[in-house]
């Protein structure tokens, strides 16, 4: 049988849209794709897949369900089949047991709630809580509770003939089985992103020298991999594309208090690797707001540094000093507009590494330009040289000190294909700074080039993932120009364009003479134009 865990895991890296890419063609359609129903046969497409709800629907012959019923049906499988299935497309490892996890899960369940009844049977715990700003429905919500003496549990846990075995296994009782794991604590029951309990924090509120403590990993819980409080969070974080990562229990459960519900926290560890594939399914705009002082300050870095390398958009927001986003809720700051003031990964990572050097100190500010720089050359290619050209204005250097140069990569790139320099420099040009693109439309139409009108075409649609263009602009002997040198190399392919023109209109015989010389004349008029340094638009005549 396959873990109960590992499917959920499973789970939380499919896409739907993936999946039924593979057998049908979608097509992009407002926030959802349409296809032709793969189920019934259609003319006209009435099969709806949903990325923000990880379903499909066929509103011409009804087949709906998530991802795993799509195979299913598709493939005429069994569920643990389609799950094996979807395993295998995603190269992803499941885990088998004998025995049966829904009991372990049941078991948490118990014992939760067992730590909830308590917490309502000590007047101090609760009014921790209260103390602490939070709201009778907030402590319900997060169902948080209080684990009472050890020899309470121990009690507990026999009299609800809790198995020994099963409760060391999952982290309640210690490795010897001797005590309970959270003794006098506020009890986090920490959630699935299906919201089964998979494992427990506990807050000391006795001044305990270790302020909280977590359950270790076990067999279904991974501390590294999991978001605290994404079970409440999904939802939001699919609607609004955005997602806050904060350090702690608390921090998580003020934000959705005050209305701010996708935030989640990592438990007490850095972001680390194995959080990305979670963040790569979403796609969200990330928003890193951990504690402002030293180790908050110190693992921002660290996630911006994973983040941004990863291609993953967002930044870092700072609170007041000391301060972490459960205090700033708890003195009623608004919330949002701290949020909306994030420092980019690109900036941050620049600001915050070069903070620690002097750069008035030359020797000082060569050591920063070798920290940047060893960075940098952990990026991947298409994102050196935008960081490098961000670093090198904050530290006022050309970004030619900051280049690194990569093993023959455009040259392996460009073996054997075509290239015409003066075209290339244009769409890296365009490529770069995707601003200037509306001045230049009217002037430049991709007819115009000889050899990348595909590539200009598709920087007029802003596909910038498009990898004709990224050859293009990886490539170093492609120039950028500036705005005026632009403009210049552009007349200087307008100009034989035109010159073209006018020999094909001359030499056409099915033109009438009268509309030969009108449009002869204002074609002659734009290459005067052009010659006397012009841009001429592209109108429609022709
Ligand atoms: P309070 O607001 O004081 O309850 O704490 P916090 O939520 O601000 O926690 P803090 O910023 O001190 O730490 C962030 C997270 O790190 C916590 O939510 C815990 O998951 C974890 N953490 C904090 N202190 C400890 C500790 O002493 N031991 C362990 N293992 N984890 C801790
Ligand atoms: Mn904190």
């Amino acid at each position: 049988m396959i873990k109960a865990e590992s499917i959920e895991n499973l789970k939380s890296i499919i896409d739907i849209v993936d999946v039924i890419g593979n057998y049908v063609q979608l097509k992009k359609q407002g926030s959802n794709y349409a296809a032709l129903c793969p189920f019934h046969s259609e003319k006209t497409p009435s099969f709806v897949v949903s990325p923000s709800k990880q379903i499909f629907h066929c509103f011409g012959c009804g087949a709906s369900g998530d991802a795993i019923k799509f195979i299913m049906d598709i493939e005429k499988l069994t569920y643990p089949e389609a799950i094996e299935k979807l395993a295998n497309m995603y190269n992803f490892k499941l885990e088998y047991t004998s025995s049966n996890n829904f009991v372990h899960i049941d078991l948490l369940e118990k014992v939760n709630s067992f730590y909830i009844s308590n917490l309502y049977k000590n007047k101090e715990a609760l009014n921790y809580l209260k103390e602490r700003g939070l709201f009778d429905s907030t402590i319900e919500k997060f169902q948080l509770g209080y684990a009472p003496g050890s020899f309470e549990q121990i009690q507990f846990f026999k009299n609800a003939n809790l198995n020994n075995k099963d409760l060391i296994e999952l982290g309640v009782l210690n490795e010897s089985g001797e005590y309970p794991r959270l003794i006098e604590r506020i009890t986090f029951p920490i959630f699935s992103q299906s919201g089964k309990i998979i494992a427990f924090g506990g807050r000391t509120i006795s001044n305990h020298p270790a302020k909280y403590i977590n359950f270790t990993n076990t067999k279904i819980f991974n501390k590294s991999k999991t978001f605290y409080g994404l079970n409440f969070a999904r939802e939001h974080i699919l609607r609004s594309k955005k997602i806050i990562i904060v350090e702690g229990y608390m921090d998580v459960i003020m934000l959705h208090q005050a209305g701010i519900e996708n935030a989640t926290a990592t438990l007490g560890t850095a972001l680390t690797k194995e959080h990305l594939p979670i963040l790569q399914k979403l796609k969200p705009n990330i928003t890193v707001a951990y504690d402002s002082d030293t180790a908050g300050i110190n693992a921002a870095l660290k996630a911006s540094k994973l983040l941004y390398k990863e291609y993953f958009e967002g930044g870092v927001v700072l609170f007041d000093e000391g301060e972490d986003p459960a205090d700033a809720v708890k003195k009623n700051k608004n919330i949002q507009e701290i949020m909306n003031n994030k420092i980019s990964f690109s900036d941050f990572i620049i600001e915050y590494t070069l903070k620690k050097y002097n750069l008035k100190n030359p020797v000082a500010k060569k050591d920063a330009i070798e920290e940047i720089k060893s960075y940098i050359n952990t990026l991947p290619e298409l994102l050196k040289e935008d960081f490098a050209n961000k670093a090198a204005r904050f530290l006022q250097i050309s970004p030619q000190f900051l280049k690194v140069k990569t093993k023959n990569f455009s040259q392996n790139l460009n073996s054997n294909k075509k290239i015409d320099i003066a075209e290339a420099s244009i769409i890296k040009t365009l490529y770069e700074n995707p601003e200037i693109m509306n001045e230049i439309v009217e002037y430049l139409t991709p007819e115009m080039f000889k050899t990348h009108s595909y590539e200009l075409s598709e920087i007029y649609k802003e596909n910038f993932e498009n990898p004709k263009l990224i050859e293009i602009v990886l490539r170093d002997d492609v120039k950028i120009h500036d705005l005026k040198t632009l403009k210049n190399q552009i007349r200087k392919i307008l100009i034989p364009f035109y010159q073209e023109k006018i020999t094909q209109i001359k030499l056409n015989e099915h033109v009438e003479t009268n509309k030969k010389m009108h449009m002869l004349k204002m074609l002659n008029l734009k290459l005067l134009r052009l010659k006397k340094g012009e841009l001429v638009e592209s109108d429609s005549t022709f």
